[in-house]
């Protein structure tokens, strides 16, 4: 087998490259190791920057998108036993977010590739790459029971934290960088109207909780436990009743329903440098992680592979290889970004157990900071909605 550009994983970072370079005329296959059915409805973000909708847009997979996603002029947060809100859009001429759940963007986008007839393989089973420094790389796997060796121009490592396209690469080449936390997220899907219209980060002293949306009628909660916190020590009784000490507001009710779905996610930023090596390229989380807080996570990835779609189509277009050397700054630019913005809401609002009452003062102070001076507000405002060119 034969093809133009190797695509390995069917997160949204593959798909969305495939998509852009089937748009832009230029082959490619994707590899996904999981089951359509896993991949579909494995629930994670649920924020769109505007930039991200633009791209969806233009690459005509995002119909549903406009239909169904409910656009943000705001988020509000809470401390002290206040909200106050934070107007996005005022602050930031007019930008907006769009709330899409990462499993809708990942259905739009399959489906749109199957229609399409463009390859994409699920249960690829052993993938492997070879001869990354050669003009001739290589992905092995295998699929329906069969071997197989897809020959390609170059490979794009699409295959998430966890995947194999990183640890492929030479000892020595990559230089990890990286912050622990000592908590994570537990999150909940709740068949109930979300209780607030916006958003609402809230910091409170027995720990974050954050209320979001999927639609009018699903509700996605969450709150910060520690790192590996078993689920099994967390019933939905525990679960609201944390949700209510830590969101509650005096003539506010939070509104409960059945919980359809409740995981754990432990906390990291992470980033290798640099994200590229002979012909292999990584993108999205398979080269940096970020703690969920700023909601970055999902849109980091699709802008790294608009990066390097549009390096691949000059290559394949005028033969020069600028834009594909340049992949690593261009990306890093914006994921350093993306990093500190993800660091400093997480150390803002979580409660770190090793930190005293010193630490508490500091991050209530920054609340108020934000909430009240214009300068500081526009500042979180353009990192959340996301900065045009960095
Ligand atoms: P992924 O979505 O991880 O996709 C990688 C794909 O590669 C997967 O389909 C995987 O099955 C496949 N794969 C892995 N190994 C192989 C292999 N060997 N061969 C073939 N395929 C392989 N971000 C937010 O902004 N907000 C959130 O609330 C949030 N929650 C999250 C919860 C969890 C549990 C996780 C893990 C992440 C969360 N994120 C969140 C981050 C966000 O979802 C990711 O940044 C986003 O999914 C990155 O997309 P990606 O395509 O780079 O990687
Ligand atoms: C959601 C996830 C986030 O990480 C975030 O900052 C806001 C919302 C969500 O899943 O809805």
């Amino acid at each position: 087998m034969r093809t133009q550009v190797g695509i390995v994983g069917a997160g949204p970072a593959g798909l969305t490259l495939a998509r852009l370079l089937e748009v832009a005329g230029i082959e490619s296959v994707v590899l996904e190791n999981r089951s359509r059915d896993h991949v579909e409805q494995r629930i994670r973000a649920g924020v769109l920057e505007q930039g991200t909708v633009d791209l969806l847009t233009e690459a005509g997979v995002a119909d549903r998108l406009h239909r169904e996603g409910l656009v943000h002029h705001g988020i509000e947060l809470q401390f002290d036993g206040e909200r106050h809100r934070v107007p996005l859009s005022d602050l930031t001429g007019g930008s907006t977010i769009v709330i899409y759940g990462q499993t809708e963007v990942v259905k739009d986008l399959i489906q749109a590739r199957l229609a399409s007839g463009a390859p994409l393989y699920f249960e690829a089973e052993d993938v492997s790459v070879h001869e990354l420094e050669s003009e001739r790389p290589s992905i092995r796997f295998r699929h329906d029971g069969g071997k197989h060796e897809l020959e390609c121009d170059v490979i794009a490592g699409c295959d998430g934290f966890h995947g194999i396209c990183r640890e492929t690469i030479p000892a020595g080449v990559l230089t990890a960088f990286s912050r622990d936390y000592p908590y994570g997220w537990l999150g909940i899907l709740a068949a109930v109207a979300p209780s607030n219209e916006e958003l609402v980060y809230a910091h409170h002293e027995r720990g974050f909780a954050l209320l979001s949306l999927r639609s009018l009628e699903f509700s996605r909660l969450y709150v910060q436990v520690d790192h590996d916190e078993d689920i099994r020590e967390w019933p939905d009784d525990r679960i609201w009743e944390e949700l209510h000490a830590r969101l509650g507001l005096e003539g506010w009710n939070l509104a409960e329903g059945p919980v359809l779905e409740k995981g754990v996610t432990g906390m990291r930023s992470y980033v290798v440098e640099p994200m590229q090596y002979g012909r292999l390229y990584l993108a999205g989380d398979a080269a940096h992680i970020v703690p969920p807080t700023g909601a970055k996570g999902l849109n980091l990835a699709i802008h790294d592979v608009r990066t390097l779609a549009e390096a691949l189509v000059e290559w394949y277009g005028s033969g020069s290889r600028a834009a594909l050397d340049a992949y690593t700054a261009t990306c890093l630019r914006r994921v350093w970004r993306a990093e500190h913005f993800s660091w400093w809401m997480t150390s803002m609002l979580h409660r770190d157990p090793g930190d005293d009452s010193f630490g508490l003062r500091l991050q209530l102070s920054q609340l108020r900071y934000v909430t009240s001076s214009p300068a500081a507000a526009t500042s979180l405002a353009e990192n959340y909605v996301g900065l045009g060119t960095l």
